[in-house]
């Protein structure tokens, strides 16, 4: 039954819950006297580290940020190239082009939506000069690591992570993702819709201290941290002793540094974390289960239920056979006070790519997924009530 639109009762497609516990720990920050650069960020650093099962983390203010840096310190430049899949947020990919770098795409496997090995394989013989590979774990399921790391490894490239959505998720021998057993760096989000919220943030796990140590000096502007040597000694020192202002930027970094008031909060959501993503698990386990007898319209992953973070549920839709385009059933959904979104347009198909000569067509299992693809509500807040409501619209609308 359909129900005026009303956006107080709108359910989105993905959504943040906010406690008083986190309201009084970021209150408690802005008490403190420390707004950045603060004992928050590195207790937060500390506490994913110590979860995910990794030697260092680092909080940055965006996963855009996380990636461009992890590019950076895996060489990707003019000449150098990053390989990424198709369907993902651009950040992933414009990674490698802040850099200077060129982007290539390794299609889909379509059981999946995450990089497919047989389609990394096929891209590393046919191009040179590989230094990142991208893998993303789509909507919080990993991907195939172990192949992938051999095919990274035989060609001498870094494996970064792109672990936006899976935070809290774990490989199938259940390590838990960001603990980098098959990567050099994972790189993490915290935008509102993603697992935890920060506002805005991100944070890359790595086990090698180079890394590390590289890391934290392109946060700040590529100036020397912890006890890096200094390259101008002299300057360094009057008569023999340290001199007490100085510093020094040894090589080109950023400001991309997170506040205490954004990684309190994120502390504070941390905390949540299983049981946000145990509640998330419900909601896709009964979706599951509910639309596994629609003829037009299934689940776009089915593996992985138990270790996936469950950031997005997409389902995949044979519109032709429903009789209805996208646009009319997202605008069907939004009549009944139901959000939905595309994630995502392939990353080849943006003008942009378009523009350095990508051809969309070019990743087949990219497009049809894309032409297939639609996410619909999976957020902690969803009640029983307004999952029902989800489930009998696309019933109603799809089935
Ligand atoms: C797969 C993926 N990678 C990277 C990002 C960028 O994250 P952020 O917004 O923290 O920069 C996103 C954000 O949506 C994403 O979905």
């Amino acid at each position: 039954m359909a129900r005026p639109q009303n956006e107080s009762t709108m359910i989105p497609y993905g959504k943040h819950h906010i406690d008083e516990e986190d309201i009084k720990a970021v209150a408690g920050v802005l008490r403190s006297g420390v707004l950045t650069g603060g004992p928050a960020v590195d207790a937060f650093e500390q506490a994913v580290a110590q979860y995910v099962g990794a030697k260092y983390a680092i909080a940055l203010s965006s996963a855009t940020a996380a990636l461009h840096l992890a590019s950076m310190v895996a060489g990707v430049g003019p000449g150098k190239t990053l390989i990424t899949s198709p369907i993902t947020f651009v950040a992933s990919a414009n990674a490698g082009l802040y850099v200077g770098g060129d982007v290539a795409f390794a299609d889909i496997d379509p059981l999946t939506v995450n990089m497919s090995p047989v389609a990394l394989k096929n891209v590393l013989e046919k191009q040179s000069n590989i230094k990142a590979i991208i893998p993303v774990h789509f909507a919080g399921l990993p991907c195939d690591m172990p192949s992938i790391k051999s095919l990274a490894d035989a060609c001498g490239a870094l494996v970064i992570e792109d672990a936006a959505h899976a935070l809290g998720a774990t490989y199938p021998d259940g390590n838990r993702v960001g603990c980098c057993s098959h990567s050099s760096m994972t790189v993490f989000s915290f935008h509102p819709v993603k697992a935890i919220a920060a506002g805005e943030g991100g944070m890359i796990t790595t086990n090698d201290e180079s890394i590390y140590r590289k890391l934290l000096r392109l946060r700040s502007h590529g100036i020397n941290k912890l006890d890096d040597a200094f390259m101008e000694v002299s300057m360094s020192q009057t008569n023999g002793h340290p001199n007490p202002w100085y510093y020094e930027m040894q090589e080109l970094g950023f400001h991309y540094r997170i506040t205490d008031i954004q990684c309190a909060l994120a502390l504070s959501q941390f905390k949540k974390l299983e049981a946000f993503i145990n509640r998330r698990r419900e909601i896709v386990e009964r979706y599951d289960l509910l639309f596994s007898n629609l003829q037009y319209c299934r689940p776009a992953q089915t593996s992985g239920r138990a270790e996936s973070g469950h950031h997005l549920y997409v389902l995949r839709i044979d519109f032709e056979k429903i009789g209805k385009n996208r646009k009319q059933l997202m605008e069907a959904l939004r009549k009944r006070d139901i959000g939905s979104q595309v994630h995502y347009i392939p990353v080849p198909a943006h003008p942009y790519y378009r523009m350095l000569g990508f051809l969309p067509e070019e990743f087949p299992n990219s497009q049809k997924y894309y032409q297939e693809a639609l996410s619909i509500p999976v957020f902690y807040d969803l009640t029983e009530q307004q999952q029902n409501h989800v489930i009998s619209a696309i019933k109603e609308l799809v089935g």
